[in-house]
């Protein structure tokens, strides 16, 4: 579908910035990025030319998951700032014509937040039923065999009113009941208040855990289960997600977001985060009639295979899943997953900047990608991350991917005066973003270079795609708008191939290489991506 470029909303224009706020910038000196820190950094992502800002949690929050543990959704936590410091970072934001979206973390709260210290109070308290207690099962153990996604049971026994409660993660995060209508008012409440206040959207945590089969059966047996798999992968989670009440709650959240803003510019914009097949990830955008979210978040490109092959299946699989109204969205990067130049080596890093900047839908971009953060190894005694802690040893850390930004040559990379909480990159000396932006062929060069092409053009932007036919290890499109025609060329491998044009169009010129410029004579160099304007041959 080709949309006019006047009348596409911002999100599907523009090109999304996921900050973790511990790792940005530290303001204070406590080796803990915050508020005002992020504030000092509004340059770079004015000068990289992205349109909007995801901030992961940041609630006052015991930090049992670093924020993904909430004990009050109205509120900042002190070691970021407070709601003073935030209103001043949305108003630096929006003067610099940036959108911010908050991180809404709807399935569980912490364990410390009021509703849960007064939900466990006792089994009579008003807001027991704002969290999934039950009685244990005949033999005394946990009412099900649901298995946390951190590893263990999903359960927790509290002694005092002799009744377990849900977790789906830490058990620091017990599960919220969406069924409750109080709790789900409350939680609506909690949107209003971010909305009122001005942000653009939310990107919604777990959105597909948020309501469990009301009888809580147990989930089945994943026959193809193997050592070495995260425990959470033991079963299927048939009931514990995915059920058809919470695509009634996320159709909730999209008419409050449409009741704040409707035209191109002034769209509340919802992202779920969700893992699903296509089939029923594609449910998560409702219909025309109910929308729900705008994008349900496509993490294809981490889980896939870095191969040419594959790839183009999966996103020929992906475009065809769609619905009509649908806009697609990919994302290469996040604070969960490894990240992309550690899998894949910095020369192949910059092909994948090219895929994701040129890609039909709107890209994420996570924080440090942009200069090409690789592998972080963390010392055994400066391991934080919860989910690693628990299930150590297979390789599923996600702090390699939370290190501190690199700034300059300063002590500790500019980030912060002290120690980090977590390790920087080692090769910060040399990888940092001050050496970056002057060197006109660093991957930060040419992230900034391919967000300004995508800006200028509508066919990167808006324009229709289509599979190109491509020589070996080469994945080729095309993006069509109006008479621009572009072809994009990238070469997973470390062999030269063959640039193959379409049989009905001629080279008009090259508009942007993952390598130096050169001029094109038939041949696609080892790892080298390339957009060329095609004409149409006549
Ligand atoms: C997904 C978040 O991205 C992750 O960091 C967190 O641990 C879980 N949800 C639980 O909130
Ligand atoms: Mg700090």
């Amino acid at each position: 579908m080709i949309y006019k470029e006047s009348a596409a909303p911002w999100w599907k224009r523009g090109v999304i910035y996921q900050i973790y706020p511990r790792s940005f910038q530290d303001s204070d000196g406590d080796g803990i990025g915050d508020l005002a820190g992020i504030e000092s950094r509004l340059d770079h992502l004015s000068l990289l030319g992205v349109d909007a800002i995801w901030l992961s949690p940041v609630f006052p929050s015991p930090m049992a998951d670093f924020g993904y543990d909430v004990a009050d959704y109205c509120d900042i936590e002190p070691l970021f700032g407070d709601l003073e410091d935030f209103d001043r970072l949305l108003a630096a934001i929006h003067q610099r014509g940036m959108k911010l979206l908050l991180d809404y973390v709807p399935n569980h709260s912490s364990d410390r937040h009021p509703w849960f210290v007064e939900s466990r109070s006792s089994r009579d308290s008003p807001k027991r039923d704002w969290y999934i207690w039950r009685d244990p099962a005949p033999n005394g153990g946990p009412p099900n065999n649901w298995i946390s996604d951190f590893g263990g049971s999903s359960w927790e026994w509290d002694e005092p009113t002799r009744q377990y409660y849900l977790h789906a993660f830490l058990k620091e995060q017990p599960d919220l009941n969406w069924r409750n209508p109080d709790l789900r008012a409350a939680m609506m409440d909690v949107l209003r208040f971010w909305l009122d206040r001005g942000v653009d959207g939310f990107r919604i945590d777990v959105l597909w855990h948020i309501v469990k089969a009301a009888d809580l059966p147990d989930n089945p047996v994943n026959p193809d289960w193997r050592k070495g798999q995260t425990e959470r992968d033991r079963l299927i989670q048939l009931h514990s997600t995915d059920q058809p009440e919470a695509h009634a709650i996320s159709a909730d959240f999209r008419a409050l977001a449409d009741q704040y803003g409707s035209g191109p510019d002034s769209q509340r914009v919802l992202i779920g985060e969700i893992f699903l097949p296509n089939e029923r990830h594609a449910h998560w955008y409702g219909t025309p009639e109910r929308p729900q979210v705008h994008l349900p978040f496509n993490f294809q490109l981490i889980e896939s295979r870095w191969d040419p092959v594959e790839l183009r299946r999966v996103i020929a699989e992906y475009e065809a899943s769609l619905p009509a109204f649908a806009w697609p969205n990919w994302v290469l990067g996040s604070h969960d997953a490894p990240r992309i130049a550690a899998r894949i080596g910095e020369a192949q890093a910059r092909v994948a900047a090219m895929l994701l900047l040129t890609l039909r839908g709107t890209p994420t971009i996570y924080q440090g990608d942009e200069i090409g953060i690789g592998q972080v190894d963390i010392p055994a005694d400066r391991i934080r991350d919860p989910q690693d802690l628990r299930q150590p040893g297979i390789g599923i850390g996600r702090d390699r991917a939370r290190t501190p930004m690199p700034w300059n040559a300063a002590p500790f990379a500019g980030f912060s005066t002290t120690e980090p909480w977590l390790p920087l990159n080692p090769d910060w000396p040399s990888r940092n973003v001050a050496l970056q932006a002057e060197d006109r062929g660093s991957i930060l060069s040419l992230y900034r270079d391919l967000l300004k092409l995508r800006r200028s053009s509508g066919a990167l932007t808006l324009g229709a795609f289509l599979l190109a036919d491509a020589d070996k290890d080469i994945l080729a499109y095309e993006r069509r708008q109006d008479d621009e025609r572009l072809l994009i060329v990238l070469n997973f491998g470390t062999r030269e191939r063959v640039l193959i044009v379409p049989a009905d169009a001629r080279i008009d010129s090259v508009l942007a290489s993952t390598l130096p410029l050169r001029d094109m004579d038939g041949r696609v160099l080892p790892n080298e991506g390339l957009i060329i304007r095609l004409r149409d041959a006549v």
